[in-house]
């Protein structure tokens, strides 16, 4: 049997008295989008901070293909094929679109990897080929008309775009998207979907914290349900959704 794509096994996290994550396990299935979903506070985010080495548990294992992923840093875990966003996007406010996709872009010097990431100004060594791949990244995502635009002239669907522009620039084939939902005019939010789907298709896992029901209902195959830092379930969205015991603790019984 091959060894599962993307496994958390026990992990333990705490922040001093709190227990942000408790015994927590799950299994993320290559090729599929799988929503994250548990009340506020449950630790999803610290789940991905977790998976790419943000923090590091006090106990418990992750592991990718196989590889054991516990100890390395974040940059290290973007090689070995993890991205992520983050809730607060993160994006360069005064750079371009296309600046911020290059600066995600891997280096082809080669000197460090993914160092870029962290060095905004290095896009001005940009090439022509390193601006064709962000362009055509930007393209991808429908924000190719908006390439010279600075970062905060932009909306906030499309900022959140952008931020999945930038993982797509690393080259990355499981990515973690924390609420990339939230806060998106109906609009967007349809072009979010179609965008996520359309990267499965092309061969993308996701893994997407989300609190948006019909958002779950829409883009999941596999749901996994946090609890207070536990994996308390796991299901497709119609078997989630519908159960009542899940929907009480979700929802504080308002439905
Ligand atoms: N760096 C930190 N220091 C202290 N407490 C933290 C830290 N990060 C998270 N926590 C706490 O751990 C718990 C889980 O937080 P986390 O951000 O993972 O939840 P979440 O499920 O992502 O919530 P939300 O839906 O609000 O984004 C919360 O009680 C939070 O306050
Ligand atoms: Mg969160």
């Amino acid at each position: 049997m091959s060894a599962p794509y993307l496994q958390a096994a026990g992990l333990e996290v705490a922040f001093g008295g709190l227990r942000a994550l408790r015994d927590c396990s799950f299994v993320v299935d290559q090729g599929r989008i799988t929503c994250l979903v548990g009340p506020n506070g449950a630790g999803k985010t610290t789940i991905f901070n977790a998976i790419t080495g943000f923090l590091k548990p006090q106990q418990g294992s992750v592991s990718f293909k196989g590889r054991i992923l516990d100890g390395m840093k974040p940059q290290a875990i973007v090689h070995a094929g993890i991205a992520r966003s983050f809730q607060n996007l993160r994006l360069f406010q005064d750079l371009t679109a296309l600046d911020n996709v290059l600066v995600a872009l891997p280096d082809m010097a080669g000197e460090e990897p993914l160092g870029a990431l962290f060095r905004p100004l290095h896009a001005h060594r940009a090439t022509g080929r390193r601006r064709v791949d962000a362009l055509e990244i930007l393209e991808h995502v429908g924000l190719v008309e908006k390439s010279r635009e600075f970062v905060r002239n932009l909306s906030y669907g499309e900022q959140k775009l952008l931020t999945i522009a930038r993982l797509l620039a690393t080259g990355a084939e499981l990515l973690l998207l924390d609420e990339p939902a939230s806060g998106l005019s109906h609009g967007a939010l349809e072009a979010l979907m179609a965008l996520l789907r359309r990267l499965q298709t092309e061969g993308k896992t996701l893994l997407v914290v989300e609190h948006n029901t019909r958002v779950v209902q829409k883009i999941a195959d596999d749901v996994l349900f946090l609890h207070q830092g536990h994996l308390m379930a796991r299901g497709t969205p119609e078997q989630i959704i519908s159960d009542p015991a899940l929907a009480e603790i979700y929802f504080g019984g308002a439905i």
